[in-house]
């Protein structure tokens, strides 16, 4: 795998375009493809992630046909997909496999789903567990518990979930279940968790009330095709707002990026460092707010981060941990155990590599304190095979004086391929 050197940024300037979220292009593929009629998807995100489920839902047998980031899918209702001959390669792809635990729940065939080393290590008992309940038949190895997973579909009728721990990809594998389900469908979530199958099961037709806590499916469970645009993935966007605020003398503008309240824990604990990332050209398309981001470097100060918030900026705690070591003060994250079963155990993994780097950061059980601000120097630092770790001590690395090698920084592509390019332009 391929290495990559990087090494201290004087100045970023520029317009930005970031490639379309990650969430919701799995969410638009597998939502049309159970949709009657033509669905249009414009800017469908280039991770390698979301290709996974354009694959897995071709294999299902959804007429699916994209060129670049349009794609077009032919649906043909709900009980259009049909049992796949050969098992489903879902690759390191938690939400596809997650997500499509439920949408294949109530289907009259039976279909396996494996991934790569990584996600095959990943907890799935946290999805088997409420399908089983609910009547879904599903088995995987050591006790129910890791991939590869076999689901028989069975009929469900009532399908009814409260959440343990606050997960968007559990509550909406429930959802999508419960398009199949003949009786009530109701999840109850204690932490509210990004709701982008929410807005777009709306956004197809499908009725979803929100009373407090408690999510319900309305009567009519058949989505209608629709014209999809993908804002830019503000998890992506994350990484070059953050080198915008540390790099001195920056200024940069994202354009079209996520700004869906669900996800914006970022923006919130910047504004709370002391930075003012300005929203510009706010929006609502296709169901999901936008806007454009002006980002200018700025002095920053510690934070405390945890409760309620956490789930809104779960993808970019890496990277705050870096952000961290040029705050002043003591930045602490709590409450984010969930951390440690991402694609790879996140805080360990940014805990040991930052402090190559001359970082004072400090593990906890369930998050971790950092010291700032503390100079940074050039290391050879692992990725973990994790996208975001990688691209997390990549920013380190355009922050620290000498040279950086991130080892297997490849992996970037899971979720954002353009980055290095991106970066390079706006450093240029
Ligand atoms: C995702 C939800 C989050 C997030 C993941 C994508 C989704 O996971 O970490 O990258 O698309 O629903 P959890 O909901 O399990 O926390």
């Amino acid at each position: 795998m391929a290495d990559i050197s990087l090494s201290q940024i004087t100045r970023l300037r520029g317009d930005v375009i970031i490639p379309g979220d990650k969430s919701i292009s799995h969410r638009a593929a597998m939502l049309a493809s159970v949709s009657e009629g033509i669905s249009h998807i414009r800017n469908y995100s280039s991770a390698i992630d979301c290709q996974s489920t354009l694959n897995c839902m071709q294999r299902l047998g959804a007429d699916i046909r994209s060129r670049g980031s349009e794609v077009e899918i032919h649906g043909k209702g709900r009980w259009s997909l049909s049992e796949p001959g050969n098992v489903l390669d879902c690759g390191n792809s938690g939400t596809t496999m997650r997500l499509l635990c439920g949408l294949l729940a109530g289907q009259n065939f039976a279909t396996v789903l494996t991934g790569d080393a990584s996600l095959r290590r990943r907890p799935m008992d946290r999805i088997i567990k409420p399908l089983v309940q609910n009547g879904a038949e599903i088995y995987g190895r050591q006790a129910n518990r890791l991939a590869p997973l076999f689901i028989r579909g069975t009929s469900l009728s009532d399908v009814n979930y409260e959440l343990p721990v606050a997960s968007s990809q559990v509550k909406s594998a429930v959802l999508l279940a419960g398009l199949y389900a003949t009786g009530n469908v109701q999840v109850i979530e204690p932490v509210r968790s990004r709701d982008h199958t929410e807005r777009m099961l709306t956004f197809c037709g499908v009725e979803v009330q929100r009373d407090g806590a408690v999510i319900s499916l309305g009567k009519n469970r058949q989505p209608t095709a629709r014209d999809f645009q993908i804002p830019g993935d503000i998890s992506s966007a994350a990484f070059i707002i953050a080198l915008g605020l540390m790099v001195p003398g920056s200024r940069l503008t994202l354009h079209d990026v996520g700004v869906n309240p669900t996800r914006t824990g970022l923006l919130s604990v910047l504004r709370q460092m002391g930075a003012a990332p300005e929203l510009l050209n706010e929006r609502l398309v296709a169901n999901e707010p936008l806007a454009d981001i002006r980002v200018t470097s700025a002095p920053l100060k510690a934070a405390e981060i945890g409760g309620s918030l956490i789930p809104k900026l779960i993808d970019e705690l890496p990277l705050i941990a870096v952000i961290a070591t040029q705050a002043q003060g003591q930045t602490i994250v709590r409450d984010a155990l969930e951390l440690r079963i991402k694609e790879s155990d996140r805080i360990a993994a940014i805990a040991s590599e930052l402090k190559k780097m001359g970082a004072e950061i400090e593990e906890t059980e369930d998050g971790f304190v950092v010291e700032g601000p503390t100079p940074l120097h050039g290391a050879v630092c692992r990725s973990y095979d994790d996208h975001r770790i990688a691209m997390a001590l990549s920013v380190a690395a355009c922050l620290a004086d000498g040279e950086s090698v991130i080892r297997d920084a490849d992996c970037v592509g899971i979720s954002f391929p353009e980055f290095f390019k991106i970066l390079k332009k706006i450093a240029a």
